[in-house]
C-alpha cells in the first residue's frame, strides 16, 4: 500500500500531512510512504528527514496521485491530482464537505472515497483523531502572540525603578478549544484575563484557568448536540451585542474564536463597541475566515480603526506554526487510519462510528457525513 502525501498547494500553506515520526510508525505496519519531493520543506521536515525515515519520492503531485492507495493531505488535494487519482484510492483531509459542495462531487466522479478530518465524530473515542482541535489549539496560542505583539504595552504587571506598568487586561469571547488555549497562553504572559461563552459549562473550565468569567444571561442554555453551540435568536444576538459594548471598552485586547458549525460567524463585537475601545488596543479575530466575529474584520488582513484600534483578520493561524501543527496533524491521522491497517492495506470498517462520521464520499458516491 503506498500512502501519498503531496506538497500543499493552498497559498500560505505550510504545514505537510505527515511527518517523519508517523512516516517510520507507517512503514512498521508494512505501508509506504510517498511524498511529493519538498513537502515538508516549509515544515522544517526536509526529504532528508523523511528519506531516513523509509519514505520514497515522486517528483510532482500527477505522479504521486497516480501511484497513491491512501492520499493524505491537509487541504484539499490541488488539480494536478483529483485529475489523476485511481478509483478506489482513499483520500483523507480537511476536504471541507460543508463548506464546498462542489469539490465533493469531484472527488465522487474520480471514483474515490473520501474522509473529511472535520468530520469525524467529537466523541472520547476519537479525541486521537481530532484535527480540530489540534489545530485550534494553535491558533489560540498563536492569536495570543500576535495580539501582544501588537499591542503598544506590556500584558504583564512590571514594578520597575520608573514606577509600576498595570497589566494588560485581556477578554476572550467564544472559550471552546482555541479559546481555552488563548486564555492559558494569555494567562502565562500576565495579563488578567477574562472569558465569554454562551455555553454555561465552560465557566468552570474558564475559571480553573485563573481566568475571570463575564456573566450575561441569555435566557437560555445555548449548548447543542456535540458541545458546540446552538446559534442565537435575533432577539439574543442584538442584546449580546449591546451588553458586549461595555464589556469591550474596558479591555485592552479582545480575542475572538466564536463559531456555530456551519454558520456564518455571530457578530459579538459592533462598529459601536469598537469605537468604545481606547486607542491602541488590539482585536484578533479567529473567527475572520467564517465571516468574523467583529464587523470590522477584514479577513486575512490587519487594519485599523478610525480611533486607532488594530484589527487583526487572522486565517490559517496553524500554517504560521507548520513544525507542530504538522506534527499533530500527523498523529491524527494515523490514530484514525492505524486500526484499519491489516497486512500492510487499508480497510476501513464501514460500522465504526468514526467512519461513518469523517467518510464524506464512498467508491464515487456522496455520502452525507453523519458525525456528531
Ligand atoms: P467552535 O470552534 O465551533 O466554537 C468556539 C466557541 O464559540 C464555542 O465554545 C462556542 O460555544 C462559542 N460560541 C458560539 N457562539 C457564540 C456566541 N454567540 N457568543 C459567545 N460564544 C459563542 O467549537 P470548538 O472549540 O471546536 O469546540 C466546542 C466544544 O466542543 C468544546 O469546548 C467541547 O465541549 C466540545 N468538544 C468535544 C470534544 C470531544 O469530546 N472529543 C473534542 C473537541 C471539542
Amino acid at each position: 500500500m503506498i500512502v501519498a502525501v503531496p506538497r500543499e498547494s493552498a497559498p500560505k500553506e505550510r504545514r505537510v500531512a505527515l511527518v517523519p515520526e508517523t512516516v517510520t510508525r507507517l512503514s512498521k505496519a508494512n505501508a509506504e510512504v510517498r511524498l511529493q519531493r519538498g513537502a515538508g520543506g516549509n515544515a522544517a521536515f526536509p526529504d532528508s528527514l523523511y528519506e531516513n525515515a523509509g519514505a520514497t519520492f515522486a517528483d510532482d503531485e500527477r505522479a504521486l496521485a497516480e501511484a497513491a492507495d491512501v492520499f493524505v493531505s491537509v487541504g484539499q488535494p490541488g488539480e494536478a491530482a483529483l485529475g489523476a487519482l485511481r478509483p478506489g484510492s482513499v483520500v483523507v483531509g480537511f476536504l471541507n464537505p460543508l463548506g464546498d459542495p462542489a469539490y465533493l462531487q469531484r472527488l465522487a466522479s474520480a471514483k474515490v472515497t473520501a474522509l473529511a478530518m472535520e468530520m469525524i465524530p467529537r466523541i472520547t473515542r476519537a479525541q486521537s483523531m481530532d484535527a480540530l482541535s489540534s489545530q485550534s489549539n494553535i491558533a489560540g496560542y498563536k492569536a495570543v502572540l500576535l495580539a501582544a505583539a501588537a499591542l503598544p504595552r506590556f500584558f504583564p504587571m512590571l514594578t520597575t525603578a520608573a514606577g509600576t506598568i498595570r497589566p494588560a487586561k485581556v477578554l476572550v469571547l467564544g472559550a471552546g478549544v482555541a479559546g481555552l488555549q488563548a486564555i492559558a497562553t494569555a494567562r502565562r504572559l500576565g495579563a488578567v484575563v477574562s472569558g465569554y461563552d454562551v455555553r454555561a459549562v465552560v465557566k468552570e473550565q474558564v475559571l480553573s484557568l485563573g481566568a475571570h468569567f463575564l456573566e450575561f444571561d441569555l435566557g437560555a442554555d445555548a449548548e447543542a448536540v456535540g458541545g458546540y453551540a446552538k446559534e442565537l435568536t435575533p432577539e439574543q444576538q442584538e442584546r449580546q451585542r449591546l451588553w458586549m459594548v461595555e464589556q469591550i471598552g474596558a479591555n485592552d485586547v479582545v480575542i475572538t474564536t466564536a463559531l456555530v458549525p456551519g454558520r456564518k460567524a455571530p457578530v459579538l463585537i459592533s462598529e459601536a463597541a469598537v469605537a468604545a475601545m481606547k486607542p491602541g488596543s488590539v482585536i484578533v479575530d479567529l473567527a475572520a475566515e467564517a465571516g468574523g466575529n467583529c464587523a470590522l474584520t477584514v479577513a486575512g488582513q490587519t487594519t485599523t480603526s478610525p480611533n486607532g484600534v488594530t484589527i487583526i483578520g487572522a486565517t490559517n493561524l496553524p500554517a504560521t506554526m507548520p513544525a507542530d501543527a504538522s506534527r499533530l496533524y500527523s498523529r491524527n491521522v494515523y490514530a484514525l487510519l492505524s486500526p484499519w491497517i491489516k497486512d500492510g492495506s487499508l480497510q476501513i470498517d464501514m460500522d465504526d462510528d468514526v467512519a461513518k462520521g469523517a467518510m464524506v464520499v464512498r467508491d464515487g458516491t456522496v455520502l452525507l457525513g453523519s458525525g456528531a
